[in-house]
């Protein structure tokens, strides 16, 4: 049961940011978009490392993958607000797990960027291109796992084919992961770019999956190309 609103609450006068010196006209635009986003205010409120908070919560408000007890991974986790509302809903340590006997929720993530530590998370500062990635994923998860999220993003480099299919990649290896670690009935959200490459994925997932769906959650920036595609009900 969802207790608190996955939406911002309330209104606030807009800010107007003035230009200074040394400021680029799109570092001024990009701090006026911060300071009139209500779900950057909202994020803040609540203690949510990043406004993405609010992406998750949106999608798991409509899909209902984090449950307690639950086992989740988080690859892309920093700096951190996924893995927050997945502690939040999966509760680590409360109550009886899914499975293997484990106690309460598991929740592991991963990032080239070192995390703050979570209570109740273990997040790696690694890449999760390597090698031994899944692996060690794997052994901190002590078993299947119910939810495989993927937020990964690689930095922007300005061409949009290149950041297409890097993104792409990310979330096609996420996919993989998801399929050697998922239990049978488990769920798989990842972020996608609207576009060509996505056609072939979605026909993995539909493969995988018993219901794929692509969603942008109301958080995600219109303005973005960004999506997620959301599998439910693994088949193993
Ligand atoms: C949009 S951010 C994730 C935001 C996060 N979901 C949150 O709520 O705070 C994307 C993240 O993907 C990470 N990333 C990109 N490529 C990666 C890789 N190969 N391995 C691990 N993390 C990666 C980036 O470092 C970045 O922190």
């Amino acid at each position: 049961m969802t207790t608190k609103s996955s939406k911002p609450t309330g209104r606030r006068a807009t800010v107007r940011v003035k230009t200074a010196r040394g400021r680029t006209v799109s570092s001024q635009r990009w701090l006026q978009r911060q300071l009139n986003d209500p779900y950057v205010a909202e994020a803040k409120k609540r203690g949510y490392r990043s406004r993405a908070a609010f992406k998750l919560l949106q999608l798991d408000d409509q899909f209902r993958f984090l449950k307690p007890g639950g086992r989740v991974v988080d690859l892309g986790a920093a700096p951190g607000g996924w893995t927050q509302v997945a502690v939040e809903r999966v509760k680590p340590g409360q109550g009886k797990g899914q499975g293997q006997g484990k106690v309460g929720g598991v929740v592991v993530g991963i990032d080239l960027t070192p995390v703050e530590p979570i209570a109740g998370a273990t997040v790696l500062a690694k890449d999760f291109y390597d090698d031994d990635a899944p692996a060690v994923l794997q052994e901190l998860l002590g078993g299947p796992a119910d939810v495989v999220l993927s937020d990964m993003a690689a930095a922007a480099t300005g061409e949009t084919q290149v950041d297409h299919l890097r993104i792409m990649g990310l979330a096609e290896a996420a996919h993989d992961f998801a399929c050697q670690v998922l239990k049978p009935g488990g769920s798989f959200v990842a972020k996608v770019l609207r576009g060509g490459t996505e056609r072939t994925l979605l026909d993995r997932l539909k493969r995988d999956f018993t219901k794929v769906r692509h969603v942008k959650p109301e958080a995600s920036r219109a303005d973005s190309a960004e999506m997620y595609v959301v599998g439910t009900g693994f088949r193993g």
